[in-house]
């Protein structure tokens, strides 16, 4: 198994391609990459199946920006006759360590989700099968690798395995979430998405409390700023828009029609900023350094709009900008990127000075 393979959203399999590429370099591990437009899943081949072993152990779903899930893969078993998939499959898995789940997936396409049905079905037999070859233990073991048997087509699969903690929990790596009723905007969604992803749930009731202190920066209509608000924060929100009023009435929210580049909070108690202006990402990238420079914040939670064609490259810049800024302040911080699932053309980007 000499290959890596990775899902995104579709239309970001060039910027995911990208980045294994060059996450790979960084390990010193060479290969090429492939992938078709808009099927949501890339392939980093390596030369060797030691090269592989390397990378899946040393790849976290934590340090890729476009990747929502990542699995060492066989080569794509093509033509598989859907009266003998599971023979086909069990043919593979020799390579495959003992694993304590099965999940069988589906690109998260239009047509990748027609499959899901098959998938649910599939999984049944493929797991009784997987169990009598003992290949799979019988209860489920988080301990253990994940296999995941990936169907692009009815008619192709490829079979590998994840390494739990360096994998996504979730299935095709989606964070499903409801949307609050009273949410003004579905972009509350990205923020509460990114709450979850980047900051561990026991440290919740100390870095998300009620009582802090936020600033939103571009906070119009208020969908982030609802986020801050139910979690019991005060929240300044800055924006030239129209807030909504429910939120207004929460005494929770002042407003500040302002221009987000140039406010400057007037206490020395804020603990979050977060921003969703629509400007370019070295611009905002500098502003939130800035912030955390000069010690405006605790942490920053933002995000980078991206609609340009090279995104990998352009949010390397921003981090270099980042760099930049606190270094020379002299200022140690930790950074945390992704491509939400419900995030489009951007990528949500997390600040915390230490
Ligand atoms: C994508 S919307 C924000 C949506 C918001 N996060 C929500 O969840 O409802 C971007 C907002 O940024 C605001 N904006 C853009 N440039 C700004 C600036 N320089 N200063 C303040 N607000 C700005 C726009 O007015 C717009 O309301």
């Amino acid at each position: 198994m000499k290959n890596i393979l990775c899902y995104c959203r579709a239309g970001f399999e060039t910027d995911l391609a990208n980045e294994l590429q060059a996450q790979a370099a960084e390990h010193h591990i060479y290969g090429y990459t492939s992938f078709k437009k808009n099927t949501g899943y890339a392939l980093f081949h390596c030369y060797q199946d030691a090269d592989a072993e390397q990378l899946i152990q040393r790849l976290s779903i934590t340090q890729l920006i476009f990747a929502r899930q990542i699995f060492r893969a066989s080569d794509a078993i093509d033509d598989i006759d859907s009266s003998d998939r599971i023979a086909t499959l069990l043919e593979q898995v020799d390579d495959m360590p003992f694993c304590g789940e099965l999940r069988v997936e589906y690109p998260d396409t239009t047509e990748g989700r027609e499959l899901s049905k098959f998938c649910r079905k599939f999984s049944v037999p493929l797991r009784q099968a997987l169990r009598k070859r003992e290949v799979l233990s019988n209860k489920p073991l988080a301990s253990k690798p994940v296999m995941h048997a990936f169907f692009p087509d009815g008619r192709t699969a490829y079979l590998g395995y994840s390494l739990p903690k360096l994998n996504s929990a979730l299935p095709l790596g989606i964070m499903r979430l409801k949307f609050p009723a009273s949410a003004p905007s579905r972009s509350t969604l990205k923020l509460d998405e990114a709450f979850q992803v980047f900051i561990p749930k026991e440290e919740h009731e100390s870095r998300l409390s009620a009582g802090l202190h936020a600033v939103d920066l571009g906070a119009c209509p208020g969908g982030w700023t609802y986020q801050l608000v139910s979690r019991g924060m005060f929240v300044q929100a800055v924006d030239n828009g129209k807030m909504d009023d429910a939120l207004m009435e929460t005494g929770q929210v002042n407003y500040f029609p302002e221009d987000g580049f140039k406010f400057t909070p007037k206490k020395k108690n804020v603990y979050w900023l977060v921003c969703d202006m629509i400007e370019q990402p070295q611009r905002v990238a500098k502003l939130m350094a800035t912030w955390l420079a000069r010690g405006w914040c605790k942490e920053a939670m933002f995000n980078l709009k991206l609609p340009m064609k090279r995104r990998y490259e352009s949010v390397q810049e921003a981090f270099d900008i980042i760099a930049q800024v606190l270094n020379q302040a002299d200022v140690k911080y930790t950074r945390q990127a992704k491509h939400l699932y419900h995030n489009r053309e951007e990528v949500t980007v997390h600040l915390r000075r230490i």
